[in-house]
């Protein structure tokens, strides 16, 4: 069969079973069995032989069902960088890669100590150590099977990351420059409302953030108090609509804001602070 033919088949089937991305995905996947881009896939006027057609198949088959293109492919592109990703961690969001820009503009030319909270595939250690030169930094993660991919993904910078199994409580001794964390956020009762492909695939322990959604952002910022330099930024993922309660918080346990960023849909999605002396 025809490359051409089998994505139509793939598209038309995905379409049949309300998945929205039916024609990338059809491709997507095609590539991904085929082992090149999509780009040489599109061009090629190759044939498959029966072994890809049916791996295609039961792929499509799992992208029917709902789970994640990303966890089919186990990859996924964050600031041009692609990762390994599996259903032990969440996906990275393109929404997380906005913060690190800011943080590259200011560490550029600094010496940088970070704590990343909640590794989860690395995908967010990786890019300050690949973006700001001078850094090292302390990754930790509750989950163990997400620690594995963060171990993974972060193989090239060994030398100066370290990754714990910690939980953000059980971290003393040690003072940071910058914290940055995007910890679960959802309010446990909406986790029902989101999508299939999170809700059915993605891990609860990366998604849901108890009964007001902030169960590990009090937890990071009680922390931060006892852990950050002053001067040092705690930057923190939050999620729709938290941004009223998490500014109180902060003030309250004397965070002064120093920048909100807001995402694609404009959201405030992270708030940067610093500790008041
Ligand atoms: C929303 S995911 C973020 C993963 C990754 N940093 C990213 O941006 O893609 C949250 C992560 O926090 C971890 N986590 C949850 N509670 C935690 C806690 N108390 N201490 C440390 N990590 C925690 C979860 O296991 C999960 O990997």
């Amino acid at each position: 069969m025809k490359i051409t033919e089998l994505i139509n088949l793939g598209s038309s089937y995905l379409k049949n079973n309300k998945i929205l991305s039916s024609r990338i995905d059809s491709e997507i996947i095609l590539s991904h069995v085929m082992g090149i881009s999509r780009e040489r896939l599109l061009i090629g006027e190759n044939y498959i032989n029966k072994e890809e057609a049916d791996k295609f198949n039961s792929l499509i088959l799992r992208r029917s069902r709902n789970e994640p293109i990303a966890y089919i492919t186990k990859n996924k592109e964050f600031r041009s960088t692609n990762f390994f990703v599996n259903k032990n961690s969440l996906i990275p969001r393109p929404e997380t890669e906005l913060i690190i820009d800011p943080l590259v503009e200011f560490y550029k030319n600094k010496n940088l100590y970070f704590l990343d909270v909640g590794i989860g595939t690395g995908c967010i250690s990786f890019s300050i150590l690949n973006e700001i030169k001078n850094s090292r930094g302390l990754g930790i993660d509750i989950s163990n099977k997400t620690l594995n991919n963060a171990k993974k993904n972060l193989k090239k910078y060994k030398n100066r990351v370290k990754i714990l199994k910690k939980s953000i409580e059980d971290l003393n001794n040690t003072k940071f420059d910058l914290i940055i964390s995007n910890p679960p956020y959802v309010v446990k009762r909406d986790i029902n409302r989101l999508s299939d492909d999170i809700k059915k695939f993605e891990p609860r322990i990366a998604l849901d953030g108890g009964n007001d959604g902030l169960d590990v952002i009090k937890k990071v910022i009680y922390k931060s108090k006892d852990i950050l330099k002053y001067n040092g930024i705690l930057a923190l993922e939050i999620g729709n609509g938290q941004y009223p309660l998490v500014a109180k918080i902060l003030k309250v346990n004397k965070f002064k804001q120093k920048k909100i960023i807001v995402d694609y849909k404009d959201n405030i999605r992270c708030i940067f602070s610093t500790l008041l002396k």
